[in-house]
């Protein structure tokens, strides 16, 4: 069983498993992006703790529409468990990425550390523990800063960022420290995730209670010790469940999506799990337990002391978050990780922001992968998405 503190660096999913199996030395451009008429160039991105992380760029729109004119940036932020790729699995004119090409923007894509696109190291090796010694907060401080400056200085202008999941906790906890906002325009924060407290998910629940410890769950959640082999028989039983589909897989762990197309669901079980540290899924259970958004916790006293010059983890306050700063934010009535309660208690903590720089829209059907993969998204959150944007270009 895993233990909280001192959590050994490990990946929590082993990549071979999923996606990583598919064409893995094929870049994302030229597995998802070029074949359906659009430019992309990849670009890579060091982070000062040494990860080589991919970007991905859609400059213009289909067959270089749109070029010549001036084009804002757009940072699309994928969330906990998969990568970039989550962004373009439906048709072109039902995938962000794509809308945003098309509709005027200069898309970028980033993969978070350790995804498959993103698994580079200056020194280390994927295979060491070293390599997955970090939870969350790297990201906050090292990946995202990173990928900021390196959109700022290519593109000349400040970005508009689109976070899902954990790139909403990300980034709301870096607004919190006063990060990014001088090179940000506006975010836009879909399935928010700030609090968890209220999580439904009984697969998300009991993950989360292994992963700090509270319950013994021997096998498909405490995977610090689990091998490729085991973790195929674990997802092949799930899917081939008598009355149990690989779709319900997916709803177990996101609540009842409204709107997913089940060949997108089929292409996402292809591409999708991705390999996170076992340390990010503790801290993200912390949160779970403890109802505070804190950095992670090492439980004990000596080695809070060492990261952090106090005995207890520093806490993201939200309330910190500069109260101008344009953002926008769609939650679901049937998401199960991003639960309303919990975001109730995030609007709650920016209830000083200034009305005209706060957009709130919820959305009674949507569960968490609806804002990504639903086909109806298209109409219902990403115009007043890009509108939202187009307002505050400046
Ligand atoms: C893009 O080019 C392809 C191939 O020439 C063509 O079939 C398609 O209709 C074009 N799409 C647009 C939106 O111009
Ligand atoms: C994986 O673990 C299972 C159960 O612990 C074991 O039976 C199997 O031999 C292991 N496979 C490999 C390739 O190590
Ligand atoms: C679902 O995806 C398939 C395959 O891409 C497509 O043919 C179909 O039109 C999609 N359905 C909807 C409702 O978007
Ligand atoms: C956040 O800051 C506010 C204002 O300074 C304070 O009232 C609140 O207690 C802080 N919250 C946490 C969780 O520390």
């Amino acid at each position: 069983m895993m233990q909280v503190s001192g959590a050994r660096p490990t990946r929590w999913w082993d990549p071979t498993v999923s996606g990583d199996n598919v064409d893995a030395g094929a870049g994302l451009c030229s597995l998802a992006i070029a074949p359906l008429g659009y430019q992309c160039e990849e670009h890579q991105v060091v982070t000062k703790d040494g990860y080589i992380l991919s970007l991905q760029r859609i400059p213009f729109g289909m067959n270089g529409s749109g070029g010549g004119t001036r084009r804002q940036p757009v940072l699309l932020q994928h969330g906990v468990l998969v990568d970039g790729m989550t962004w373009l699995l439906n048709s072109p004119e039902e995938s962000l990425a794509f809308i945003l090409a098309d509709s005027g923007f200069d898309v970028w894509i980033s993969n978070t550390r350790g995804t498959r696109f993103s698994r580079g190291h200056v020194s280390l090796n994927p295979t060491s523990r070293s390599y997955w010694d970090w939870s969350w907060d790297e990201l906050v401080a090292n990946d995202l800063p990173a990928i900021f400056d390196f959109v700022y200085e290519k593109s000349g202008q400040k970005l508009h960022y689109v976070g899902h999941s954990l790139g909403t906790l990300v980034a709301l906890a870096s607004f919190s420290e006063g990060r990014l906002v001088d090179k940000l325009k506006s975010a836009a924060l879909l399935s928010p995730v700030a609090y968890l407290t209220h999580m439904q998910t009984p697969l998300g629940i009991l993950c989360a209670k292994a992963f700090v410890g509270e319950v013994k769950y021997p096998t498909s959640c405490t995977s610090n010790n689990i091998n490729t082999s085991t973790m195929i028989n674990i997802l092949k039983t799930f899917c081939h469940h008598p009355g149990v589909d690989c779709y319900d897989l997916m709803t177990s762990f996101t609540g009842i999506n409204c709107c997913l197309n089940a060949s997108t669901v089929d292409l996402f079980l292809k591409y999708e799990p991705q390999p996170t540290s076992t340390k990010t899924m503790v801290h993200l259970a912390q949160t779970f337990r403890d109802g505070v958004l804190t950095k992670y916790d090492y439980v004990r006293k000596d080695l809070n002391m060492e990261s952090y010059g106090r005995t207890t983890p520093p806490v993201y306050n939200l309330t910190n978050i500069p109260a101008d700063l344009p953002m926008f934010l769609s939650y679901g009535g049937k998401d199960c990780l991003s639960d309303v309660r919990d975001v109730e208690q995030l609007l709650d903590d920016l209830k000083f922001h200034r009305t005209d720089k706060l957009a709130v829209q919820f959305l009674e059907d949507f569960a968490h992968a609806d804002f990504v993969m639903g086909v109806t998204a298209k109409q219902v959150v990403y115009p007043s998405m890009t509108s939202f944007f187009h307002d505050h270009d400046n």
